[in-house]
């Protein structure tokens, strides 16, 4: 019998460890593109799970109202309004963080966008550019940032989740930029794994099928566009940005303590078909 409390204790305690090794309330996530869609969901979960979450996003309304409306005693969030494809405002942030020798224990990149659809004779070189910008030099610039600040800092532990697309691993028709941009990500993001996995320090891409988020406000009001994907999709419906956050927090956690360079679909089935 003692033997059997003995153990139930040493459980006890060791689940008491794990969960606070997650909830600790000074642990840092940064999130790019966090004042809307899957970004904001992210930064909700988050919080929900004790961290303090740092957002990062182009958009200084949307970035100013969720902070508004997310702050309270017990959520630490911050919002800086930046452009994360202008590699000196990345800098800057992060420095900042490292001259006040503040580690971050999580990044995710979650700021992207979806341009217009074009077949490739009929791309702007402004508009090639400006995908390939923000969606992946803007990913490689917070992910070389946070890895300057864990190595200076000398963090024995980290995750980088980087929101790709299931145009990460396929393409569709008139999206040449961005499916080059995402299947970019998916690359960078399994580089940055086999570079630090000595560091502790795990990578790992998400690719969210369809989503009910504002980028997809447009798309959503098309009946027949909606009618023509959801046939591709054998869940027959949408996600949220909720459970794409899922997926991000379970890849952050030490839940997924063994899990890195790998690319996760999010897409109700699409890509097994
Ligand atoms: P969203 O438009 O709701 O959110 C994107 C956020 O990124 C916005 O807050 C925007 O201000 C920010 N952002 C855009 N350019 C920026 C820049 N240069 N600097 C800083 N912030 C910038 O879109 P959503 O749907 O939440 O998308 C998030 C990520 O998920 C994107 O990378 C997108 O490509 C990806 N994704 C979305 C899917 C969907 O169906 N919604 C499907 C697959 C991938």
């Amino acid at each position: 019998m003692i033997r059997y409390s003995e153990l139930d204790t040493i459980k006890l305690i060791h689940s008491i460890r794990e969960t606070m090794a997650d909830k600790k309330t000074h642990r840092l996530a940064v999130i790019t593109g966090g004042a809307s869609g899957i970004g904001l969901g992210t930064v909700k979960r988050f919080l929900n799970e004790g961290y303090e979450v740092l957002i990062l996003d182009a958009n200084k309304e949307a970035g100013d109202k969720s902070v508004n409306n997310l702050k309270s005693d017990t959520c630490n969030v911050n919002f800086i309004h930046c452009d994360i494809a202008k590699h000196e405002q990345i800098e800057s942030i992060f420095q900042n963080l490292l001259n006040n020798n503040r580690p971050a224990h999580v990044l995710v990149n979650c700021a992207g966008i979806s341009p217009a659809l074009n077949p490739l004779h009929k791309y702007s070189v402004e508009e090639w550019h400006r995908t390939i910008d923000i969606n992946l030099h803007g990913t490689f610039y917070a992910c070389r940032e946070f890895l300057k600040l864990a190595t200076a800092l000398k963090i024995n532990e980290g995750a980088i989740v980087n929101v790709a697309s299931i145009m990460g691993t396929r393409a569709s028709a008139a999206q040449a930029s961005y499916g080059a941009s995402k299947h970019a990500v998916v690359g960078l993001t399994k580089s940055i794994a086999q570079d630090y996995a000595t560091m502790n320090i795990r990578a790992n891409a998400v690719g969210p099928g369809v989503i009910d988020t504002p980028m997809n406000t447009e798309l959503m009001k098309d009946d027949d566009v909606m009618q023509y994907l959801l046939q591709r999709v054998p869940l027959k419906r949408v996600a949220t940005s909720d459970e794409v956050a899922n997926l991000i927090y379970f890849l952050a956690s030490s839940e997924a303590s063994y899990i890195t360079g790998s690319f996760y679909p999010i897409d109700g089935g699409y890509l097994a078909g």
